[in-house]
């Protein structure tokens, strides 16, 4: 199940432009799973269900927000970065999320492989020449497969969600924001400041983000050695990284390049967003141009 959320919980203002919430455009990216019936077996009413998801995504993002600090997202990526659990083709890759996600989530109304062939072929309809992004579409979520046992099936909050930098202070477009106050790093005066352990225009590269599925696809992309184009490794490590992408927030740790990668990834993100349609794809029909795709970009074998 997809679900519409309050991503904002009120509008704000930055550089005097005023941000108000769209709750068409709030998606909630990743498996995220609420139950229809409690447990009783009753159905919620409708006004039931929908408070009830609302405390899900809170408690979701409570969660998160206390716990992506800084020390954990460097132990995270220390042990993933190790790449040491398994051996497989971006192929499988796929077809392993698409199989598990699938189970996890009996409300889910598409495979997940759907989601990432509708981004890809709506992006190469408006872009026939940039094959490089139409293969970032593919593989943008691959990392979800951190929910998988054999990735030491990471809680959601590890997984999926909105994403901010750690090290520096957190900033206001952070969707619940006041959840950070249960954050470790919130009163650390090294990790509270506009620029914390960064300085002004450092880069991206060297920002430390919370931890999940776009920090670590980004480590497997890279590590493996891929020749997509930095703007490829750049959507992906930041697809979900709103406040940046939505609010313009963070910009100063930016460098030149990532102001240039920028513009494609606000590209790609209506695509997204908004390819979570009702536009079934023949597998069959369009896979081997994309195993082309991989071949061209990608290792055989990944180390994952
Ligand atoms: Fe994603
Ligand atoms: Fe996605």
């Amino acid at each position: 199940m997809t679900i519409t959320i309050e991503r904002r919980q009120i509008d704000f203002q930055r550089d005097g432009k005023e941000f108000p919430v769209d709750p068409k455009e709030l998606v909630f990216d990743g498996g995220f799973t609420v139950p229809e019936t409690n447990a009783f077996g009753q159905s919620f009413r409708d006004y039931d269900a929908e408070s009830e998801r609302k405390k899900a995504v809170e408690e979701f993002y409570r969660m998160n927000h206390i716990n992506q600090s800084y020390d954990f997202v460097k132990r995270m990526r220390k042990e993933y970065g190790k790449l040491d659990r398994v051996e497989m083709s971006i192929w499988q890759c796929i077809e392993l999320l698409n199989e598990f996600v699938d189970e996890s989530d009996p409300d889910l109304d598409e495979p997940q492989i759907e989601h990432l062939l509708q981004t890809a072929e709506a992006i190469r309809k408006d872009y026939p020449n940039e094959d490089w992004l139409h293969l970032t579409g593919l593989i943008h979520d691959l990392g979800k497969v951190l929910l998988h046992s054999s990735f030491g099936q990471l809680p959601q909050w590890a997984v999926v969600g909105d994403t901010f930098p750690v090290g520096c202070a957190f900033d206001d477009s952070n969707v619940h924001k006041k959840f950070f106050e249960g954050n470790p790093d919130y009163n650390n005066p090294k990790y509270n400041t506009k620029n914390g352990v960064y300085s002004e225009g450092c880069g991206l590269d060297n920002v430390l983000m919370s931890w999940g599925h776009d920090d670590y696809m980004y480590l497997v992309a890279k590590e493996n050695k891929t020749t997509l184009p930095s703007a490829g490794l750049f959507i992906i490590r930041y697809h979900s990284f709103y406040p940046l992408h939505k609010f313009g927030a963070y910009s100063h740790l930016m460098s030149e390049e990532d102001k240039e990668n920028l513009k494609w990834l606000h590209i790609f993100n209506k695509y997204d967003l908004y390819s979570k349609s009702k536009v079934r794809i023949d597998v069959d029909k369009v896979k081997p141009y994309y195993l082309s795709l991989i071949e061209k970009y990608f290792p055989a074998k990944l180390k994952w």
